[in-house]
């Protein structure tokens, strides 16, 4: 078997030698590495060797094998080159030529957005977690003191996945704030987490209204923590993200799971508070919904509220681009149109 092997393998460095083009090599490589050659009907073979035999002209086959593969890289490497090098070719193409430029995509304005988002608060040691698109009706309103029949129902217009039993039923999301529930079933303090996502409302879009966007969403839970720790992180994330000199308000606002619940809104960007489409004339755009974390809310997830307080937020990504790059349709974002794309 060795013996065989051995003439094999010199036969093919023979005739290796004499190839001379790129189809003579194809032949030669059908005929010594392919998948009806004499090395793989030797190596088929080995099976009905005796033991000791089989081993050493397994490795012998092996070797070979390997050793005509490099060769043929080799030999595809010479063809090649002289190739180019030939009268013919050489005199027509030009090897300096720089290559044609591949088209290349960028991020979504949205997400870098989301990326910088999330960075910045990052760097104040909030951790980002994700969660489902497809919520339960128990977390998305049950769990944040949002019962069957409250009024506050009708702030989210909800698009129904399926009507189920009550908490049972299921829907797109209409906030992240149902991964404040998720995560504190799972985590106790302290906790300080950022939780990005799509959200869906089934309302008339406008400049500043989308039926699909994002919130970034915002959770710290300690001991001690007031609505002062709130303020303190929104400013400074309204600081890191438009400068010192833009103006921040925070005013009161209603959410039924947060106590005090307070609105942000941001000077606008493209007046600077004159009035524009971008601010709807009012100088100020809503960006975020904010609060001090029900006590109700941390008790059904079993968090004791006289030990521990904390605040939430919900950020409109959309709304803090329009407000960076001075965009006054929302919908400019989605209509996938690349002369506005490319510009970011
Ligand atoms: C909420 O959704 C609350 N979950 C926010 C919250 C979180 C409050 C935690 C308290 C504690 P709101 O519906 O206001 O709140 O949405 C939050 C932000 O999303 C708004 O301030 C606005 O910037 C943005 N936003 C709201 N509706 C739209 C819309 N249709 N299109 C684009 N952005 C929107």
């Amino acid at each position: 078997m060795l013996d065989q092997l051995n003439d094999l393998y010199s036969q093919a460095l023979d005739e290796l030698e004499r190839v001379a083009d790129r189809q003579a090599l194809e032949t030669w490589r059908v005929r010594y590495l392919g998948k009806k050659s004499s090395l793989t009907g030797v190596l088929r073979s080995l099976a009905r060797l005796p033991l000791e035999e089989r081993r050493e002209a397994g490795a012998r086959a092996n070797q070979i094998k390997g050793s005509l593969e490099s060769s043929l890289e080799e030999k595809e490497k010479l063809l090649q080159e002289a190739f180019l090098v030939s009268p013919g070719v050489s005199q027509r193409l030009d090897v300096t030529l720089p290559g044609r430029p591949l088209p290349v995509g960028g991020l979504h304005p949205v997400t870098q957005m989301l990326e910088e988002i999330c960075g910045v608060f990052g760097n104040m040691g909030f951790q980002t977690i994700e969660g489902p698109d497809v919520e339960w009706d128990y977390y998305n309103f049950e769990a944040l003191n949002i019962p069957q029949h409250h009024p506050a129902r009708d702030r989210f217009a909800t698009l129904w996945i399926d009507a189920g039993e009550g908490a049972k039923a299921r829907l797109l999301r209409t906030h992240t704030s149902p991964m404040q529930i998720r995560l504190m079933e799972k985590e106790r303090p302290p906790i300080r987490v950022v939780a990005p996502g799509r959200v869906y409302r089934y309302e008339a879009t406008d400049a500043i209204h989308e039926s699909m966007f994002y919130h970034v969403e915002g959770l710290a839970v300690d001991r001690n923590i007031t609505l002062a720790d709130l303020k303190g992180t929104l400013f400074e994330f309204c600081r890191c993200l438009f400068g010192e000199d833009r103006r921040v308000r925070f005013r009161c606002d209603y959410f039924p799971f947060v106590e005090p619940g307070v609105e942000v809104a941001v000077g606008c960007t493209a007046c600077d508070g004159l009035g524009c489409r971008l601010c709807g004339h009012g100088g100020w755009l809503e960006t975020a919904g904010a609060g001090m974390v029900h006590p109700d809310v941390l008790a059904r997830v079993g968090i004791d509220p006289e030990v521990y307080s904390g605040f939430a937020f919900g950020v409109g990504v959309e709304r803090i681009a329009m407000l960076r790059h001075g965009i006054d349709d929302i919908r400019l974002f989605y209509s996938n149109d690349l002369r506005f794309l490319r510009q970011f």
